[in-house]
């Protein structure tokens, strides 16, 4: 057994005989970005301060001789040789680090999928480095020059090798951005994101059955949060409630089902607001949450969507005895600016 140490917090983490330090991280609860969990891909690299490890095999592109010498490892194939390895990890508080955001990154538009009548799915390949980033983050994406100014989108996959981002985007009536995805963004069109940004990223060390609440494109961080906590072995129960108009709206069936099927763990519940059918849930999620989860006390909640559904689950999650502390959520507030300012706040001002 040893001891991993992170640095600067000074937490520590047991590491058993052959277990790596991205394993015995994870089963502590400390959430350590990773792909590949093979050392190909880079992105579990972390500097390691004191203490000796055997890397194992690794690709030079993942880790190039001269990070090895900067005493850089890959924490998925790392195993610790000596008592204690001190390891850079996160903030003072243990919390995971935030990678600092790029600025008009190019990606190309590599597909474009029509998932329901009101939301496309793209699906962009960078030109240079991938964009780093925690799952359930968002990227900002538009074209001034278009008339479309850059807004907030979801990423909706965890990262891949290859660096591909998903977006899926919901059609705003008379929204200049939304609109400029939907009809005149191309297959093939070289774009600028900037990201990632945003802190909807969870809380990794929390070890408790999950409550996801997904409305509309709101689904997107929820599916790259999924993605993420499945593919790295989270074992609590983790439900998702999607909430659809009509039967229509309801998109990531195949994906969803697959998840369903391959972990026993994850469950997925779909309600329609405005159709009923037989033997599924119908009505708004507030209205039927208490039904279905009658004792939230235990759960972590993540919810995203529109600003008033966010308001109303996470209002509904906490009269069902949710901690404040662990309701996470995503509202889509638009980043619309009014050329002139509403006329309440002008009389406001008038009366101040
Ligand atoms: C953190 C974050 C993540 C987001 N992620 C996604 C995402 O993954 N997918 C996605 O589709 N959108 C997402 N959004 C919303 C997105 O950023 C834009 O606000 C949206 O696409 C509208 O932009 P627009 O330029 O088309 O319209 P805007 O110019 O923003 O809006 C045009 C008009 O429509 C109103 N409006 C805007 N949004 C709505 C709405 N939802 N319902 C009703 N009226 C509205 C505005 O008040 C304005 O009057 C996210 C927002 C945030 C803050
Ligand atoms: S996760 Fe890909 S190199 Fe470690």
């Amino acid at each position: 057994m040893s001891r991993i140490r992170l640095h600067p917090s000074g937490r520590t983490v047991d590491c058993r005989d052959g277990e790596t330090v991205l394993s015995a991280l994870e089963q502590a609860g400390y959430a350590l970005p990773n792909n590949c969990r093979a050392g190909a891909c880079g992105e579990c690299k972390v500097k390691v301060l004191e203490g000796q490890f055997d890397q194992g095999m690794v690709l030079d592109m993942a880790l190039s001789r001269a990070e090895r010498k900067d005493g850089y490892g890959l924490m998925c194939m790392a195993k610790p040789i000596s008592d204690e390895l001190v390891i850079e990890f996160g903030t003072a508080d243990a919390k995971p680090k935030l990678f600092p955001p790029r600025e008009n990154a190019p990606f190309v538009v590599t597909d474009r999928i029509p998932r329901t009548p009101r939301i496309v799915e793209l699906r962009l390949r960078p030109l240079g480095q991938p964009l780093r980033y925690w799952p359930g983050q968002y990227v900002m994406l538009g074209d001034a020059s278009a008339g479309a100014p850059p807004r907030c989108y979801s990423i909706a996959n965890a990262p891949r090798p290859d660096g591909e981002i998903v977006l899926q985007v919901t059609r705003v009536d008379g929204g200049p951005t939304s609109n400029w995805i939907h009809d005149t963004l191309d297959v093939g069109a070289t774009v600028r994101l900037s990201g990632p940004y945003g802190t909807f990223i969870g809380d990794p060390s929390v070890d408790s059955p999950v409550l996801c609440m997904a409305a509309g494109s709101g689904l997107a961080p929820i599916l790259a949060l999924t993605d993420a906590a499945l593919r790295r072995g989270y074992r609590p129960p983790v439900t998702l409630l999607f909430s659809a108009s009509t039967a229509a709206d309801v998109y990531e069936r195949g994906l969803l089902s697959y998840w369903q099927a391959r972990h026993r763990n994850f469950k997925v519940q779909v309600t329609l607001t405005r159709e009923s059918r037989e033997g599924g849930l119908t009505g708004r999620i507030p209205a039927i949450l208490p039904g279905l989860f009658p004792d939230l006390s235990g759960h972590a909640v993540f919810i995203a969507g529109s600003p008033a559904f966010v308001e109303a689950c996470a209002a509904a999650a906490r009269t069902l005895g949710a901690r404040e502390d662990r309701i996470h959520s995503e509202g889509y507030v638009s980043q619309h600016i009014p050329e002139a300012p509403p006329p309440e706040r002008l009389m406001a001002g008038a009366l101040a």
